[in-house]
């Protein structure tokens, strides 16, 4: 297949929900995760374990889970009504592809699920006194941070499906319902999930991507400052 570059990549990776059933080579599998291990953690921790579904009955379960926080979250979409940036035509491709998905998670012949081992902080009494005066500032600071050790790694994972001729997204409303997706998944206490994607073959076309523009989302040195590029 020809490369592509990364800048078309990372214009065009859109969020791909509507998949064909194809199965994905394992071959193919393995390089999307060779991708996303090269991705930072903190500390270089690397705690990440990525659990790829493709068996149909666990698909199944996972999807049932999706839907089911998906009708939840759907309410919060309807409450909050179109994001003042989308055009009418944008948001109803949102919400359409978005309730596609409710039905079809438990379709797509790859469901991955990237997830994060728990570091636990070092007990406060090996700690010097000023950190360990300050020790639930560290609890709160670890938990404020903890999905930055994971998402760019599921970047990385967008990005190679992208590369690979694959559709994918980052979904996380199943995380509403964590605790039934780890009994699905036989999950250790201390791991947790942070997105469910899945991942095959595109029935639909990849980007252009339309975002609100530089001019309007960048500072220079402070806020309100606008930026001159
Ligand atoms: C943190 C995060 C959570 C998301 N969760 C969901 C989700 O649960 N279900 C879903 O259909 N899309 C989900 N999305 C996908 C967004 O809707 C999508 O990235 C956004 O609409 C941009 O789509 P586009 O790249 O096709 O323009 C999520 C995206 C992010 C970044």
């Amino acid at each position: 297949m020809t490369e592509i570059g990364l800048f078309d990549a990372m214009y065009s990776a859109r969020a791909l929900r509507r998949l064909k059933p194809d199965p994905v080579h394992q071959a193919v599998i393995t390089k999307i995760l060779d991708a996303a291990i090269r991705a930072p953690s903190g500390g270089n921790a690397q705690n990440w374990i990525f659990i790829v579904v493709r068996d149909e009955a666990q698909r199944r379960r996972l999807g049932a889970v999706y839907r089911k926080a998906s009708d939840e979250v759907a309410e919060i979409y309807a409450a909050r009504g179109r994001p003042a940036h989308l055009t009418d035509a944008q948001y109803q491709r949102l919400m359409a592809g978005g309730s596609y998905l409710w039905d079809h998670m438990g379709d797509a012949p790859v469901l991955l699920v990237p997830c994060l081992r728990k570091r636990d902080m070092p007990p406060r009494d090996t700690l010097p006194d000023a950190v360990a005066a300050r020790y639930d500032a560290h609890l709160a600071h670890q938990e404020r941070i903890r999905g930055s050790s994971i998402y760019p790694a599921i970047q990385n994972i967008i990005l190679a499906c992208r590369a690979l001729g694959l559709g994918t997204l980052i979904t996380t409303n199943h995380i509403l319902y964590e605790h039934d997706v780890r009994a699905v998944l036989s999950l250790p206490d201390d791991v947790f999930t942070f997105a469910l994607m899945p991942i095959g073959y595109p029935l639909g076309k990849y980007g252009p991507l339309a975002r609100r523009p530089v001019s309007e989302v960048a500072f220079a040195d402070r806020w309100g400052e606008g930026w001159p590029g």
